[in-house]
């Protein structure tokens, strides 16, 4: 009697992987990567005006709310102890333009939130998105020529213009997400000749043209504007991966800080390989698309969302991520707490 195992093989395993496993003691010990409130980064949508909070449709629980209201939201994130909120404007459309120059207007938006945020809770890191999307009155990330391509070097000068806005403003971080060529170095050149050497840069150096960002573009209103419009010319196509190494080599010869991969899940191959070969601050965005179908499931009965969401967060630690980018922040801070 050899308990079923072939013959001539001995009557029991050499090794029993599931010892470590039998108990919460021996998994808590042996468990290779963490998910702490350390980690998350809270993305928020501001709206102009008072009191106003508009729940956005396809992202079930998330909110555009005007100044007043989002200091309430960041005082939460505060209390819960999340690092950093990444703040995303909702600008009116009255203000969109070809050549988006409300992008830096120093009593715009974004700096007016930047500078309340920052008054306020002094200790709150502050990243704000660089792009022209919210902006342009026809969406794309860039100033356009008559054809409707998106213009490299000269949508740099614009996006030196609003990384300087943001950072005189109090940002903490400035975060490129657009996918221009030699932003990195043009933001870093002018931050330094301006003084600003403390600013850091999160560049957004391996950000594909994805579909998962349908959510986030109802929630700024550029889909609208954006239309049949897409933006393949810039953002990286979803079936590379060495090309993404190549732009986080980029913008760390160009000087940023920290290095984002997006979106998350379907590309946490690509989180693995930037950590592996770059040994870089390694940072995800689990983008709006995914935290939509997470939310719709959970919303039918058919996954449950705290046990989902803390695994889909976990994962990207094990794949190498320093920090994630969540619309779950404050959920998982507070589901963290809990298990405490
Ligand atoms: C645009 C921008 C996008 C997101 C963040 N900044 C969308 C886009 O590239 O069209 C997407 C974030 C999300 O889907 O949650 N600069």
């Amino acid at each position: 009697m050899n308990n079923g195992f072939p013959p001539g093989s001995p009557a029991f395993p050499s090794s029993r992987m599931r010892r470590m496993r039998r108990d919460d003691f021996s998994r808590r010990l042996m468990r290779e990567s963490q998910l702490s409130v350390d980690d998350l980064i809270y993305p928020v949508f501001v709206l102009e005006g008072e009191a106003r909070e508009e729940a956005v449709a396809s992202m079930p629980g998330v909110s555009r709310v005007s100044l007043d209201r989002l200091l309430l939201v960041a005082e939460e994130a505060v209390a819960l102890g999340i690092p950093a909120l990444a703040l995303f404007p909702v600008v009116d459309a009255a203000r969109k333009s070809l050549d988006a120059a409300e992008a830096w207007n120093p009593d715009g938006l974004v700096p007016r939130t930047v500078q309340a945020l920052k008054a306020r809770f002094p200790t709150l890191g502050v990243i704000t998105d660089v792009a022209l999307d919210p902006y342009t009155s026809h969406g794309q990330d860039g100033l356009i020529d008559d054809s409707g391509y998106v213009l490299n070097d000269e949508t740099l000068a614009a996006l030196e213009k609003q990384a300087l806005c943001h950072a005189q403003a109090g940002a903490d971080v400035v975060a490129p997400s657009d996918m221009m060529d030699g932003r990195v170095a043009r933001i870093r050149a002018r931050l330094e000749a301006e003084g600003l050497i403390h600013t850091r840069i999160l560049a957004y150096s391996a950000k594909y043209a994805s579909s998962f960002y349908g959510p986030f573009r109802d929630a700024v209103g550029s889909a609208a504007n954006l239309g049949k419009g897409n933006k393949y010319t810039y953002q990286m196509d979803p079936g590379n991966s060495d090309e993404a190494i190549r732009e986080v080599a980029l913008d760390i010869a160009e000087g940023a800080d920290m290095f984002m991969v997006k979106p998350g899940m379907p590309y946490l191959d690509i989180v693995r390989r930037v950590k592996s070969e770059l040994q870089v601050p390694t940072f995800v965005y689990q983008v709006s698309g995914e935290y939509a179908m997470l939310k719709a499931a959970a919303a039918n009965g058919w996954l449950d969302e705290r046990a989902c969401v803390l695994e889909a967060l976990l994962a990207f630690k094990r794949a190498g991520a320093d920090g994630i980018l969540t619309y779950f922040a404050l959920d998982a801070a507070r589901w963290l707490r809990e298990k405490g």
